[in-house]
C-alpha cells in the first residue's frame, strides 16, 4: 500500500527552512564523519534542501572537493545557490532534479549523502538505485532517515493535537516521514537498491530550545505545519499551542527544553 504523502510544500517554505538547521546540525556532522570525503573527490548531496549538509562540507574542504547538490523543489535549490554566491564558495553547485531521475552520468561520484530526504522521495527505491548508479565502484554513501512515529517526537505531538480535528489526508506527514524507520525497513530497501556493504545505526539527537514558547514560535514561523493550521477554523488554531505544551513539560531541565528525536544513520560502499 502506498504511504500517505502530505509532506509540506517545500517550495513555499524554502525561505523559512533554515530555522530548523541548528536542530539538524548534529545529524549533518555525523553524516560527514561517516562519509569520510577526501580532497580531490566529487560528492553528491541528494535532497539538499537549502544546502545542508553540502555547504558545511564545501566550507570545510575549501574547494578541495567538488560538491553537487540536487533537490526537486526549485525554491530550495534557489535558496542553496544564493548562499554559494553570497559566500563565493568554490566548486559547489545546486540543481533542481528529482532524486528518482538524476541527469548525472553513471559512476561519476566518489561519495553521496542525503539528510532526511530518502523517505520523502515519491519512490525511495528508485532514488536509492539512482544514487548507486552515479556512485563509482567502491564509492561511499551516508544517509539519515527519521526513525519510528513515536520517536519523531515533535511531529508525533503535532499529530496528537491535529488528528481529531482534521480529515486523515490533512494530518501531518508522519507516515511518510517515518516510512523507512521501522525495524529492518532501511536495510531491506538498501539491499533491494543493490547495496550489500553497509551499516545502519539508530541514534538520538535533541532539539534544544530555551522554552516551550521558543520551540512553538519556531514551528509557527517555519510554517512547517501551515497546511494543518490553514485547514482549521481560527478559534481552533488558537488552541493548538496550549494542547501541545503539556507534552513538553517533563523535558525541561535547568531552563532548557531538550526534545529527543531518533534517526537512522546508514553508511556503506557500492
Ligand atoms: C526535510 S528537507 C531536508 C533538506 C536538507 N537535506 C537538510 O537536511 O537540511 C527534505 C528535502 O527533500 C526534498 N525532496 C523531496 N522529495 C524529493 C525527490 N523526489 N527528489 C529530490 N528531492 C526531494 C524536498 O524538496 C526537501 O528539500
Amino acid at each position: 500500500m502506498a504511504v500517505k504523502d502530505n509532506q509540506p510544500d517545500w517550495n513555499r517554505i524554502a525561505g523559512k527552512f533554515d530555522l530548523w538547521l541548528p536542530q539538524l546540525a548534529p545529524v549533518g556532522k555525523a553524516l560527514l564523519s561517516a562519509l569520510e570525503a577526501r580532497p580531490g573527490e566529487r560528492v553528491l548531496d541528494l535532497a539538499s534542501g537549502t544546502g545542508e549538509p553540502a555547504l558545511t562540507l564545501a566550507r570545510r574542504m575549501n574547494g578541495s572537493v567538488e560538491v553537487v547538490g540536487v533537490d526537486s523543489a526549485a525554491g530550495m535549490v534557489r535558496a542553496a545557490q544564493a548562499k554559494v554566491e553570497r559566500e563565493r564558495l568554490p566548486r559547489v553547485s545546486f540543481h533542481c532534479m528529482p532524486a528518482e531521475r538524476l541527469t548525472l552520468a553513471d559512476e561519476t561520484f566518489d561519495r553521496a549523502l542525503c539528510r532526511f530526504g530518502v523517505m520523502l522521495f515519491g519512490d525511495p527505491l528508485v532514488g536509492l538505485k539512482e544514487m548507486r548508479r552515479v556512485l563509482k565502484p567502491g564509492g561511499r554513501f551516508a544517509l539519515a532517515v527519521w526513525s519510528t512515529p513515536e520517536t519523531m517526537t515533535t511531529m508525533w505531538w503535532a499529530c496528537q493535537v491535529f488528528k481529531d480535528r482534521l480529515p486523515e489526508e490533512k494530518h501531518p506527514a508522519i507516515d511518510k516521514v517515518t516510512s523507512l524507520g521501522g525495524r529492518g525497513v532501511l536495510e531491506e530497501i538498501l539491499g533491494a537498491a543493490g547495496f550489500s556493504a553497509f551499516t545502519v545505526e539508530r541514534r538520538t539527537i535533541h532539539y534544544e530550545f530555551a522554552s516551550f514558547d521558543a520551540f512553538w514560535d519556531r514551528v509557527e514561523a517555519s510554517e512547517i505545519l501551515k497546511a494543518q493550521f490553514d485547514a482549521l477554523p481560527p478559534e481552533e488554531r488558537a488552541k493548538i499551542r496550549d494542547e501541545v505544551a503539556p507534552f513538553a513539560r517533563d523535558l525541561v531541565h535547568d531552563g532548557l527544553l531538550r526534545i529527543p528525536h531518533e534517526y537512522l544513520l546508514a553508511a556503506g560502499n557500492k
